[in-house]
């Protein structure tokens, strides 16, 4: 089950735990414990103070009391000193032991702040790693929703170096669509085209432009195949013209399904690195019809670490393309250009970025 990253307040959410980044009193506090407290009543103050108090590292649950959720665990984060007085490892030791609580407990679904990185002076760019890489390491071995849940924009931060260098990516090549423009590009689609991503080459202005193109018909496409250096020359040669009717006529789960086996993973391997839930995998699994939306379309893309032209081959199964009109498409395609398939980091810089995550 997935790993997602929200922006909301912690003592709203209905999932079945959330966690509360506490003291070592457990007796309250400012920040996250504050808001917990209040939104909980006397009741969880009441039930804290039997609890003789929480290690830094450590957890400890207790009930809803007036909150939505059904458990809240505590756990005590580390202050932050420099980094050099294991900080990390106790960051770690929450997530470890909140989920190890949250599972002893039967939760399906715990939702985390980003413990540390408040009051106790963590840096956020940090503390959000260690959050992502404890839950999913503990994500490969059960399932569980897992959200990170983020307060304000304030509080979450992914590298300056990582922000700076998407944002340079999409300025080169950003190109807000001007309206008139892409309805020209769309009254010059018969009605019946198919949109295609493409090999086919593109005039220069419509490079910028959504990669819609025309459907090839082979005639063409093996003229211009001859053209040496072509693209088409290199798939042609490679496959011979069957396979590729073949292919070309694949579903988007046929294509994902081959592209498994074709890089020797395991269906779970594969949903859970596109950050996928089991679920929603047997149901592409079983429709061979199955429409992905575009963000899972791009997870299994990620997950199965396709090159640019691969993943927009999968992608036109699922009748999608890549664009530099938008900026979710660019940050994307920094990523995969970048060689990076970590779907986890993806997700932050899209979050940095106010765009939708990926997988589910
Ligand atoms: N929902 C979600 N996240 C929240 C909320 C909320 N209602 N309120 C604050 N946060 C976020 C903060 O923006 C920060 O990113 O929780 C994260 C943790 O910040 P703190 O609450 O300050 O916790 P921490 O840094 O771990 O310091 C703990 O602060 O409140 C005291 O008693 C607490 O002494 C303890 C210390």
């Amino acid at each position: 089950m997935p790993l997602k990253i929200i922006r909301n307040d912690i003592t709203k959410l209905t999932c079945d735990a959330i966690v509360n980044a506490a003291n070592p009193t457990l007796l309250g506090g400012g920040g996250v414990d504050g808001a917990i407290h209040k939104a909980a009543g006397k009741g969880l103050l009441l039930e804290c103070m039997k609890l003789g108090g929480c290690k830094t590292g450590q957890a400890k649950i207790t009930g809803g009391h007036q909150l939505p959720c059904k458990y809240v665990i505590h756990t005590v984060g580390p202050k932050w000193r420099g980094g050099t007085n294991g900080e990390r490892e106790l960051l770690e030791s929450c997530y470890r032991e909140s989920l190890r609580l949250a599972l002893e407990y039967d939760c399906s679904s715990v939702a985390f702040p980003l413990i540390s990185s408040g009051v106790y002076g963590y840096p956020k760019d940090q503390a959000l790693k260690v959050a992502v890489d404890s839950i999913t390491t503990f994500l490969l071995e059960h399932d569980m929703l897992v959200y990170i849940v983020v307060f304000d924009k304030a509080s979450f931060q992914i590298g300056e170096k990582l922000f700076a260098d998407i944002a340079a990516f999409i300025d080169d090549r950003y190109v807000a669509m001007d309206p008139i423009f892409r309805q020209t590009r769309r009254d010059e689609c018969d009605e019946s085209t198919v949109l295609y991503s493409a090999e086919t080459v593109l005039p220069d202005e419509a490079d910028q432009a959504d990669q819609a193109v025309f459907p090839p018909d082979f005639a063409a496409e093996e003229s211009k195949a001859a053209a040496p250096g072509s693209p088409d020359l290199k798939r042609v040669s490679l496959l011979s013209l069957k396979d590729v009717l073949n292919q070309e006529e694949e579903s988007f789960s046929q294509a994902l399904l081959r592209k498994i086996d074709e890089k020797g993973m395991t269906d779970s391997q594969c949903y859970k690195k596109a950050n996928v839930d089991r679920k929603l995998f047997s149901k592409i699994r079983s429709n061979i019809n199955y429409h992905p939306s575009k963000t899972t379309a791009i997870a299994f893309a990620i997950a199965l670490e396709l090159s640019l032209d691969e993943t927009k081959d999968l992608l036109q199964k699922a009748g999608f393309a890549l664009s530099h009109s938008n900026k979710f498409d660019l940050i994307i395609e920094y990523f995969i250009s970048s060689g990076n398939y970590n779907i986890f980091e993806i997700n932050e810089a899209l979050f940095a970025f106010d765009q939708e995550l990926l997988g589910v």
